[in-house]
């Protein structure tokens, strides 16, 4: 066999190019093939399929088509949030040029763990988390893998700052934060209730008044199950009134900056010491795409770290920045391209509409289900959320509902408790969805539910 072609390099893109050619007809036919937000038949004979289609992963010898085959394969056997009626989880359909753009950093591989692995990536990658964390009102920000990582990283510079700190969220909280603090060995996280969703500002002020602290709050904007936005004004006033350092999780909700419709929501976003932003959510990006914004440049001095073959003393005296202390990853892939390229195709007007967009869509999709005497709406959406549940079923025929949908490759919804009861869920992230797409969906779960 001859050597395989590279994908960086002068003979790169021309190697590239036909490759290319391969895998976009074979997303086209295994998208064909798939004919729907995601397969028929669920996790055994999808299983099945791929391990009919694979065959041998490691021949003895090669498989020339193998490129045609894995990638038919992984399209027809996707779930794919472009298919309006795939909308289960906060998990968008990326832009076309934010996926062009991973190629281009898949091929040329910068890693941003060193300068001389990265030298332009490193520096677009100043640029864009600068002006990003200028947006939440921050001074710096650290790219990360999403939301989990950030908000890792969030617990463990507030550890670093104030010392075995405590953990005060509420019930809506993402579930990655309590896990960070089990993992950083902090003390047993306070968990408020939150019976309307958000965190109630009374009940926060008097466990903050009663905890012995340090104390980290850590509000939530655009909560997971509802999109639901915690009072973040009044929540930085009380944590500087109880002298509580503050982590917001706008995972979500960050978006909403983009948008001059909707971006006053996050007012209370510059208050807060760091922020978990997420651009593969409401941001349209290919995974990974995550950012912690941070407000005092110096708490990432906890994150230094001496490695002599990245960041030796002399070399950084000699003015080779030093990029290993700007996140607990060595090698690093360049993520922030494919965020460099859609924030400057788009610009804050492109993104704006895309907000607005989903946005309106959630109200629609709202207002459809409130006029439909088979449907409860939970309540109007905040961001692009809407819980709906089929009036009068029990928590197990909703259950049911929505894994018929699945194992039938019908529609894709998420679920989310709130309420004491069992509800659907519909994230809408897909600007190219349509009214019609509505209320098919609405459709198809109304023929799904039994009477
Ligand atoms: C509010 C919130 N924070 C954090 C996360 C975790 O993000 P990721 O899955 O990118 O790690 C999620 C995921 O849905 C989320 O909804």
């Amino acid at each position: 066999m001859s050597m395989p072609p590279l994908a960086s390099g002068p003979e790169g893109p021309r190697a590239l190019r036909p490759l290319l050619e391969t895998v976009l007809d074979a997303l086209d036919k295994g998208t064909q093939a798939r004919g729907g937000p995601l397969p028929a038949g669920g996790p055994q004979a999808v299983a099945a399929r791929v391990r009919h289609t694979t065959g041998d992963v490691l021949p003895q010898e090669g498989d020339p088509d193998a490129l045609r085959t894995l990638v038919h394969t992984l399209a027809e056997g996707a779930a794919d949030p472009a298919d309006p009626l795939c909308a289960a989880h906060l998990h968008c359909p990326p832009l076309a040029v934010a996926t062009a753009a991973d190629l281009a950093a898949s091929a040329l591989n910068p890693s941003l763990d060193s300068w001389d692995q990265a030298p332009a990536a490193s520096a677009l990658e100043t640029l864009v988390t600068q002006a990003l964390a200028r947006e939440t009102g921050a001074a710096d920000a650290l790219v990360t893998t999403g939301g989990t990582e950030s908000n890792q990283l969030a617990l463990l510079l507030a550890r670093e700052t104030l010392g075995s700190v405590q953990l005060l969220c509420g019930a809506n909280a993402h579930h990655s934060l309590t896990r960070a603090a089990w993992l950083l060995g902090l003390p047993q996280p306070h968990i408020l209730p939150t019976p309307t969703g958000t965190l109630d500002p009374a009940t926060l002020d008097e466990a903050l008044t009663d905890l012995p602290g340090p104390l980290l709050v850590a509000a939530t904007a655009g909560t997971t199950d509802a999109g639901l936005i915690d009072p973040l004004p009044t929540i930085a006033d009380l944590c500087a009134t109880h002298g509580a350092r503050l982590h917001i999780d706008a995972a979500y909700g960050g978006g909403l900056l983009f948008s001059d419709r909707h971006r006053n929501r996050l007012t209370g976003l510059d208050r807060a010491h760091t922020v978990t932003l997420d651009l593969h959510k409401l941001g349209w990006q290919p995974i990974a795409a995550g950012l912690l914004t941070l407000h005092d440049p110096g708490d990432l001095h906890t994150l230094q770290h001496r490695a002599d073959y990245l960041n030796a003393d002399d070399d950084t005296e000699a003015g080779l920045p030093d990029l290993l202390g700007r996140s607990l990853r060595t090698t690093r892939r360049p993520d922030i391209l494919k965020i460099a390229v859609t924030l400057k195709t788009l610009g804050r007007t492109g993104l704006g509409t895309l907000i607005d967009h989903v946005c309106a869509r959630a109200h629609e999709f709202a207002d459809l289900i409130q006029a439909h005497p088979a449907f409860e709406l939970y309540e109007p959406p905040t961001i692009s959320t809407v819980l709906f549940r089929p009036a009068e079923a029990s928590d197990d025929t909703v259950a049911a509902v929505r894994r018929t949908l699945l194992n039938d490759g019908r529609a894709v919804l998420g679920r989310a408790h709130l309420d004491g009861r069992l509800w659907l869920k519909a994230t809408l992230l897909n600007p190219h969805t349509r009214p019609g797409d509505l209320a098919a969906l609405l459709n198809l779960v109304e023929g799904s539910t039994p009477r």
